[in-house]
C-alpha cells in the first residue's frame, strides 16, 4: 500500500525527532491499536521502547500467550508481561454491579502499569494507540450534556500524574487505516483483524459475580464458537462475535440423565463503528452445530441461546 508506506515512513522520522534519545513506555493490550503502535515506534527507536502488558487473567482462550510469542519473539520488543490475574479476580470477588466491575479493572489496571513502570525506572514518554475518532470525542465530548451508558475504561487511559509526554503516532488514522498500517508493518492478521475486546475483558461477559472457574468455563464457549465462525469463513463479515455465561442453571438431558448446568448466550453483530449494531442472520445450521458442540465439550454448560437484540435498544455487551 503506497499510501502506508510513505505514512510509515513519516512517522518513524518524526517518533525519532520527538523521542531523541528518551526512553518510550507502551501498554499492551492484545489490541489492534496498541499492538500498531507499539511495532511502529519500536522501528522507529527499536530497544528505547519497553511495552507492558498487564495481564488480569480476563483474555479469551490463547490470547496472552499470542501477544507475548507476537511482540517478543518474532517483532524482538522489549515486553514485560505482568500475570496480575490473582489480583484482579482477588478484588473483584463477590462484585456483581457492571460499573464496580469496570472501575475495579480500570483502577487495578493503572496501580499495576505504575508498578511495573516504577521497576523500570519510569520513562520519558508515553506511548499511546489512540485513534483520530477518540480525538475527536473527547473534544466534542466537552461540547454539551451527553448520557453516560456504561463508562468505558480503555487500557490505554492513564491518570495525569503519570507526567511523561504523549506518543500518539495514530492519531491521524481511521481504524481501517491503522489495519492498513498493521499489515504494512507484517503484524499477524489474527491480530491486525481481531474485533474489537472490551478492556474489563471477559468481566462484562460474566453476568454476576467473576470467578476463575466462570472466566474458564466462558473460554471453552467462546473459543469453539470463534473457531467455527471463522471455519465458516464468516470472521470478517461480522464487527464482534462472543459467548456470554449466563448466571442461570437449567434443566437438560444427556445420554440417561438428567443434567442441571449453566447457560450461555452466543452474540454476534454487524457495525461500523460500534454506536449502533445489527444481529448477524447466521443460519439455523450453523447454530445448531455450534450449540451441539458446546454442549457436547464444555462440560458444564447445557443450553445455547442467541441474542437475537439489535443496539439500540440492546447494547453490545450484556453489561
Ligand atoms: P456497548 O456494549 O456499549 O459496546 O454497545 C460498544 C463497544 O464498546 C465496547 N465496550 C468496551 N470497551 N471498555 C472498553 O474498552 C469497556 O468497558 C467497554 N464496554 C463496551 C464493546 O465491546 C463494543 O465494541
Amino acid at each position: 500500500d503506497w499510501t502506508m508506506g510513505a505514512f510509515r515512513q513519516e512517522e518513524i522520522a518524526r517518533i525519532r525527532a520527538k523521542v531523541g534519545k528518551g526512553r518510550v513506555i507502551c501498554g499492551l493490550s492484545g489490541g489492534v491499536d496498541s499492538s500498531v503502535a507499539a511495532v511502529l515506534i519500536h522501528e522507529a527507536i527499536g530497544d528505547q521502547l519497553t511495552c507492558i502488558y498487564v495481564d488480569h487473567g480476563l483474555m479469551r482462550a490463547g490470547e496472552s500467550e499470542q501477544v507475548v510469542r507476537t511482540f517478543r519473539d518474532r517483532f524482538n520488543i522489549q515486553l514485560v508481561h505482568r500475570d496480575a490475574s490473582e489480583l484482579f479476580l482477588g478484588q473483584l470477588s463477590g462484585v456483581t454491579d457492571p460499573e464496580q466491575k469496570r472501575k475495579i479493572i480500570g483502577r487495578l489496571f493503572i496501580e499495576v502499569f505504575e508498578e511495573e513502570q516504577a521497576k523500570l525506572g519510569g520513562a520519558d514518554f508515553l506511548a499511546q494507540g489512540t485513534l483520530y475518532p477518540d480525538v475527536i470525542e473527547s473534544v466534542s465530548a466537552t461540547g454539551g450534556p451527553s448520557v453516560t451508558i456504561k463508562s468505558h475504561h480503555n487500557v490505554g487511559g492513564l491518570p495525569a500524574h503519570m507526567r511523561m509526554q504523549l506518543v500518539e503516532p495514530l492519531r491521524e488514522l481511521f481504524k481501517d487505516e491503522v489495519r492498513a498500517l498493521g499489515r504494512e508493518l507484517g503484524i499477524p492478521e489474527e491480530i491486525v483483524g481481531r474485533h474489537p475486546f472490551p478492556g474489563p475483558g471477559l468481566a462484562i461477559r460474566i453476568p454476576g459475580e467473576v470467578t476463575r472457574e466462570k472466566a474458564d468455563l466462558l473460554r471453552k464457549v467462546d473459543s469453539i464458537y470463534l473457531e467455527e465462525i471463522r471455519a465458516a469463513g464468516l470472521y470478517d463479515a461480522i464487527w464482534q462475535a462472543f459467548a456470554v455465561l449466563l448466571p442461570v442453571r437449567t434443566v437438560g438431558v444427556m445420554g440417561d440423565g438428567r443434567t442441571y448446568d449453566q447457560a450461555c448466550a452466543l452474540r454476534a453483530v454487524t457495525s461500523t463503528d460500534g454506536m449502533t449494531a445489527d444481529v448477524y442472520p447466521f443460519d439455523m445450521g450453523f447454530l445448531a452445530r455450534v450449540a451441539n458442540r458446546i454442549v457436547n465439550e464444555v462440560r458444564g454448560i447445557n443450553r445455547v441461546t442467541y441474542d437475537i437484540t439489535s443496539k439500540p435498544p440492546g447494547t453490545i455487551e450484556w453489561e
